[in-house]
């Protein structure tokens, strides 16, 4: 049984640099494994040359590459700077790019061009070593097709994207689109039973792509700063980060409780502010290090962030704030490559905030009485759709086409988008 050995803080200083550097057409994939093998037989440069020697001399010997060897520095700009030197050499003694990259103290960085590859050499090599130790030979898996990179490769292509609130509605359907089109995606949500129940479900969709789910809490900076952390170890960096958790408390100024305010305020507003501060930190080194990248925030907002929402003031400020902040960030991020834009959905309608049989909006308000003559909760579902001019509830499909226009967009920051069937209109 391996120890796995507690990830350094740092490595999100120097990791993305690392990562944007072994990157020429295809951003790489990389990946941070320190364990008690690892720290045996890669203790310091002598002994994992001696490891490799080893390693090729075994019968059927998977592994031929070579490695950089990084010493430990005082700071992350100086393994940055020794990564530069070193990989200078490495490229004058060999034609293929560096795969197994050794940093004393850290442990080893795998390089590959997708998530699945990655995987592949870090479990080969893992395989080598424990084969040293036991002189019993692995069976070794094969890379799939899967890993061929397509002629057309979707937009989010092998590209590394957070979800905030994955575990369900938007941000469920929203992970399950990006998983679709081959995007490694990290799940981030509160709900740690819900976020690892549906990463399970999801991950029967992965490709060549792989998905991790981080328990989350977005308005706690040390929280959002793990993610990032835990983000960075398993893929290299960030691309996308979809700011979308959010709650949701009705109320006029009679009922709305402070703290139902402030609970609102920190979870909608302040997280996007957290989210967006420990994502673009990763944003602005990849963009130093790597010509023409850009990467994105996008804050999903509300049809509420753009107009008033009566006795329901408490979600509407803060999606207003937003739109504020997604304006603001986009000024301050673009020197740097980093497009921030917000989505504002219509009402989602067939998603647990208004269709949960015990506690969604659609049975609240019957029970209400809100709908004037409605007898059902299909009655009440009418009354709403109606008020949409395209007739319909807004879908998780409408929301992926605005994250990926956005993506695909490289003239285009600091906008709100609407997605409400008309219900909106920018003026
Ligand atoms: N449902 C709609 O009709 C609608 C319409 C427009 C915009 N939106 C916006 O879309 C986003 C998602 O809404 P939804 O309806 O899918 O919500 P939902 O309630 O179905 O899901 C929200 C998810 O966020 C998670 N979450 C809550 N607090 C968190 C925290 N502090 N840290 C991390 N995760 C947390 C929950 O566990 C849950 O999994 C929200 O920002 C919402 O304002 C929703």
């Amino acid at each position: 049984m391996k120890t796995e050995h507690p990830v350094r803080e740092n490595i999100i200083e120097f990791i993305p640099a690392i990562r944007m550097m072994l990157s020429a057409a295809n951003t790489k994939i990389t990946r941070l494994l320190n364990n008690d093998t690892i720290n045996q037989f890669c203790e310091d440069r002598k002994s994992l040359e001696k490891t490799f020697d080893l390693i090729r001399a075994q019968k059927n010997s998977p592994w031929d590459g070579k490695f950089i060897y990084l010493e430990e520095t005082a700071t992350p700009q100086d393994i940055i700077t020794s990564f530069i030197r070193e990989l200078e050499d490495f490229r004058a003694g060999s034609s293929t790019p560096p795969q197994i990259i050794a940093i004393k103290g850290y442990g080893l960085l795998a390089v590959g061009r997708s998530s699945h590859a990655v995987s592949l050499l870090l479990e080969t090599f893992e395989n080598a070593l424990d084969s040293l130790l036991t002189n019993e030979e692995k069976p070794k898996r094969k890379a799939s097709d899967e890993n061929i990179v397509p002629a057309h490769p979707d937009i989010l292509h092998q590209k590394i994207c957070i979800v905030t609130g994955g575990a369900q509605g938007f941000g469920e359907g929203i992970s399950r689109s990006m998983l679709l089109e081959n995007a490694n995606l990290v799940i981030a949500d509160l709900n740690e039973e819900k976020g690892l129940a549906t990463s399970a479900d999801l991950t029967s969709l992965c490709k060549s792509n792989e998905l991790i789910f981080v328990k989350t809490d977005v308005s706690s900076p040390e929280s959002v700063k793990n993610l990032v952390i835990q983000t960075v170890k398993n893929f290299g960096g960030i691309d996308v980060f979809v700011s979308n958790a959010g709650i949701l408390k009705a109320g006029g100024l009679d009922e709305m409780e402070p703290a139902s305010f402030e609970l609102m305020t920190k979870i909608n507003y302040e997280g996007y502010f957290l989210c967006s501060k420990y994502a673009s930190a990763v944003m602005k080194l990849q963009s130093k290090y790597k010509e023409g990248y850009y990467s994105d925030i996008i804050q999903i907002n509300s049809k509420s962030g753009l107009k008033g929402s009566n006795r329901n003031f408490a979600y509407a400020g803060g999606k207003f704030g937003g739109i504020g902040l997604t304006q603001s960030f986009a000024l301050e991020l673009a020197p740097f490559r980093v497009k921030v834009n917000a989505i504002c959905p219509g009402n989602f309608f067939e998603g647990p905030l208004w269709s949960d049989s015990e506690q969604g909006l659609f049975v609240q308000y019957l029970r209400a009485g809100k709908v004037p003559g409605a007898k059902t909760v299909e009655d009440v579902k009418r009354f709403y759709e109606k008020q949409v001019p395209l007739g319909r509830g807004c879908r998780v499909e409408d929301v992926m086409k605005a994250i990926k226009y956005i993506v695909s967009q490289e003239y285009e920051t600091g906008q709100a988008v609407p997605v409400t069937g008309g219900q909106e209109m920018l003026s």
